[in-house]
């Protein structure tokens, strides 16, 4: 079933059917000011933490669903009838109520129709500024006047720590109270302890209204809904009158009515405007408001900030919704996993107190292809949080203070042991970040270790590789530590994990190329032998003749291996051996196809097969899960990202593509009822074929989905793949796509690509024709590049694949 669709032309996504599987959600403002709104208006926001400075309550997992939210109500004053501008959370008849929801790039538009009144409000939160708006336009529709009552709603936490306001009860219920100033309800906190910079007392928050008079006014959730009700029908509403009560000591909300009268056709515009400021800055925010032209003009400010960033990288194939996905969508994930983390969504409530390292570091690779230059200081800071032993630390503490940091060991530490996988994540992303910046000296950049001293990022990459060659179990291969990518599998300090040992023998290749550059001949020679060394175990001891192994136990015993009657194959060790580049051509081959046949499925191929169930050693920690769900057994999406670049880095175009549209979002479009989840977001994974829900997605949003599908799209499909040098280009793409372009913006010039494939080819080298002149290979060298280009590609004649 379908219930929107894209549209390209203002990059938002249109649900017309507002009964939407679960609620379809968006982000506002930053995490210094964060907002996350669903299609029926629920959700919340926070100051700086969404579990620390929560401002607006939303009950997580609740019945009913999607609760409290950014409501606005609208009563006719003659009929007594009552609505909602979303269809939730009154949720009246469908054919008679009409409803859209426009998700844009941090802003969403709710439209309602019913009863002759139409209703839009746009919800946003002003670039830079630390609180939202919502604009609201109503208009009468019919041939008659009518009398309006509009009431916006506001639930606000008692506390701002998220568990404290859910559950200590006893204390948070009794801290707060609401008071009413001229357009605006304000509610205070501890107030007889804390004052404010303007002489006042409290933390206060505002909740106020520009555009109309107030002509009643509500600070208390209770008195608003009244006894045995809920926000479908709120005694304040029915009654037409909200009573003018404050809150004292109980739940607090902001509730604000305005009367307006009607004229046929006449439209009014009102803005509510919610945060956490002292009155006196509230006054002067909301009298800004008074002006209908600055919400209008800071909407086009945010649309503008958007385009800036997505218009440098844009595609256009014969596939829609790669379209769609590639130039808007996945794009715009990326940069909210690359803003927000894994900070605050519907699944998570903001509890993370801190950056995640891998997930951080995988997330950067995503916006790469965009705006290399907001990338770099987080990827120092990254660096920053790599210790001085080479190994990254598993968090980075929104209060990261390099050079001072415990270590885990350590008294004082309090997170994970170390993970042998996080800083081998590192070597991709600088080689993507040098090759699209062209900075080669960034490598020469003196950057702290989290815990003591400071290196050079070249040093600090030698460390990494160091680290992970230290920690090595009795076949040579790194240890799996704590975990590794696949937080679910302790392969302890002596069991080998195969997947790592792919990492590092791609992180001594990348190392290679920069000790090249460097002229370092030492240590050339000792990557060289090391990763030779590798090469030769992965393939001697890991390779079982149509698959690689996924570890190896401290007894010794095989992990992945063909005989095991559970988890006898993993997806991540058989992509893995093609990206790194370990396994020869044949190999490779078989590898992948062994994956097609073992473990493809309708919506992707699965993690690993047959899920845990009687078979799992203590380490296997994913048998806590249902089998075919999250590690056990599902589509896990980011392993997709990986499948999809293994099959393009061989030629393998349409298998690739297979795989995208598998696990693209956008494909399932028509199919939103299977798939649950926003159809223009990745999210972590999908339940597999043992689940009587195969299809299902789950965590929306925050997930390195984003990022490792964007990079397998852009360096894969596309074939884009930037060097320090220049950009090498190579597509892998079904053999029906005839011909397609690519706009990038690559260090200031611009490039314009129109591939040709007249032979139907699938991959293979290409003839590059810049500007009027052939190139002798695939690579466009950035010194030749004019400030416009054009640049022709033509795929080969015979297609290699087959
Ligand atoms: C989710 C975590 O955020 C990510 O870091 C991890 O790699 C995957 N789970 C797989 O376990």
């Amino acid at each position: 079933m379908k219930y929107g669709y894209f549209d390209d032309t203002c990059r938002e996504y249109v649900i017309t059917k507002p009964d939407t599987p679960e609620p379809w959600a968006n982000y506002l403002g930053s995490p210094e000011y964060g907002a996350i709104i669903s299609n029926q208006a629920g959700g919340y926001s926070f100051v700086r933490s969404g579990a620390n400075g929560r401002l607006l309550r939303y009950r997580f997992n609740s019945v009913p669903a999607d609760q409290a939210g950014r409501y606005i109500y609208v009563r006719d004053r003659e009929s007594g009838d009552y609505w909602s501008g979303s269809w939730q959370p009154v949720g009246k008849p469908l054919d008679l109520y009409r409803s859209e929801c426009r998700h844009g790039l941090s802003y969403t538009v709710i439209s309602s129709s019913y009863s002759g009144i139409s209703t839009e409000t746009l919800y946003l939160v002003p670039l830079g500024k630390t609180y939202e708006v919502w604009r609201l336009k109503i208009r009468n529709e019919g041939g008659r006047k009518r009398a309006v009552s509009v009431f916006g709603c506001a639930e606000f936490t008692n506390d701002g720590n998220y568990e404290q306001d859910a559950v200590n009860l006893q204390y948070t219920q009794f801290i707060t109270r609401t008071c009413f100033h001229r357009n605006r309800i304000l509610q205070l906190h501890n107030e007889c302890c804390r004052r404010n910079a303007d002489g006042s007392n409290g933390e206060e928050r505002f909740f106020g209204l520009a555009g109309a008079p107030v002509s009643s006014w509500c600070g208390d959730r209770e008195e608003f809904v009244g006894p045995y009700r809920s926000y479908a029908n709120p005694i304040a509403v029915e009654r037409g009158d909200c009573g003018n009560v404050p809150n004292y000591g109980g739940n607090s909300a902001g509730v604000l009515q305005a009367d307006l009268d009607l004229e046929p056709g006449e439209e009014r515009q009102l803005c509510f405007v919610l945060g956490a400021h002292p009155d006196a800055e509230a006054d002067k925010i909301l009298s800004e408001y008074e002006d209908p032209r600055c919400i209008e003009t800071q909407w086009e400010e945010l649309k503008d900030f958007w385009e800036e960033k997505l218009c440098r990288f844009s595609v256009h194939t014969p596939d829609e919704n790669f379209n769609h996905m590639v130039n808007t969508w996945n794009a715009y994930q990326c940069f909210i996993t690359f803003i927000w983390s894994r900070a605050a969504s519907f699944t998570y409530c903001g509890l993370r107190n801190g950056l995640g390292f891998r997930d951080t570091v995988q997330d950067i690779q995503g916006i790469l292809h965009l705006v290399p230059e907001m990338a770099f200081e987080r990827i120092r800071l990254m660096f920053s949080g790599q210790t001085s032993c080479g190994a990254g630390l598993p968090l980075i503490g929104f209060h990261h203070e390099p050079g001072h940091v415990k270590l885990p060991g350590e008294p004082g530490y309090d997170y994970d042991p170390y993970r042998a996988d996080d800083a081998l994540w590192l070597f991709p992303t600088v080689a993507q970040y040098i090759g699209e910046s062209g900075n080669i000296r960034f490598l020469d950049e003196v950057i702290p270790f989290a815990d003591h001293g400071e290196a050079d990022v070249y040093e600090h990459l030698r460390r990494a590789v160091r680290f992970s060659l230290e920690h090595g179990g009795a076949h040579g291969l790194p240890v799996g530590l704590y975990a590794d990518w696949n937080d679910c599998l302790r392969m302890g300090e002596q069991g080998e994990s195969v997947f790592v040992a792919f990492q590092l023998y791609q992180a001594m290749r990348i190392l290679l190329d920069f000790a090249r550059i460097r002229k370092d001949g030492d240590t050339v020679s000792e990557l060289e032998e090391q990763s030779r060394k590798l090469r030769k175990t992965l393939n001697d001891v890991c390779w079982q003749g149509d698959r690689y192994l996924r570890g190896i136990r401290e007894s010794g015993e095989k992990v992945g291996s063909r005989d095991d009657p559970e988890a006898n194959l993993w997806l991540n060790p058989q992509s893995w051996s093609v990206i790194s580049g370990c396994a020869d051509e044949e190999r490779a081959r078989a590898a992948l196809e062994t994956v097609h046949q073992r473990l493809n499925t309708e919506y992707g191929a699965v993690i690993m097969d047959p899920p845990y169930r009687e078979h799992a050693f203590d380490g296997a920690r994913m048998r806590l899960f249902l089998p075919s769900v999250k590690e056990n057994g599902s589509v896990f999406s980011q392993a997709q990202g990986w499948l999809i670049l293994a099959e393009s880095l061989m030629g393998h175009g349409n298998r690739a593509y297979e795989y995208y549209r598998e696990c693209s979002p956008a494909e399932q479009n028509d199919r939103a009822e299977i798939r649950r989840l926003e159809p223009y977001v990745h999210g972590q994974f999908v339940e597999g074929p043992q689940s009587p829900h195969e299809g299902r997605a789950h965590v929306h949003w925050l997930t390195g989905t984003a990022s490792t599908v964007m990079v397998a799209c852009v360096r894969g499909i596309l074939g884009l793949r930037p060097t320090a040098e220049g950009i090498q280009i190579q597509p892998a793409v079904p053999s029906d796509w005839k011909e397609f372009t690519i706009d990038k913006f690559y260090r200031g010039k611009r490039l314009h690509i129109t591939v040709k494939n007249p032979n139907g080819a699938q991959g293979g080298p290409v003839r590059i024709v810049l500007n009027g002149e052939t190139l002798p290979d695939s690579l466009v060298p950035f010194g030749q590049l004019e400030n416009e280009n054009e640049l022709v590609v033509t795929m080969p004649g015979a297609d290699p694949a087959q």
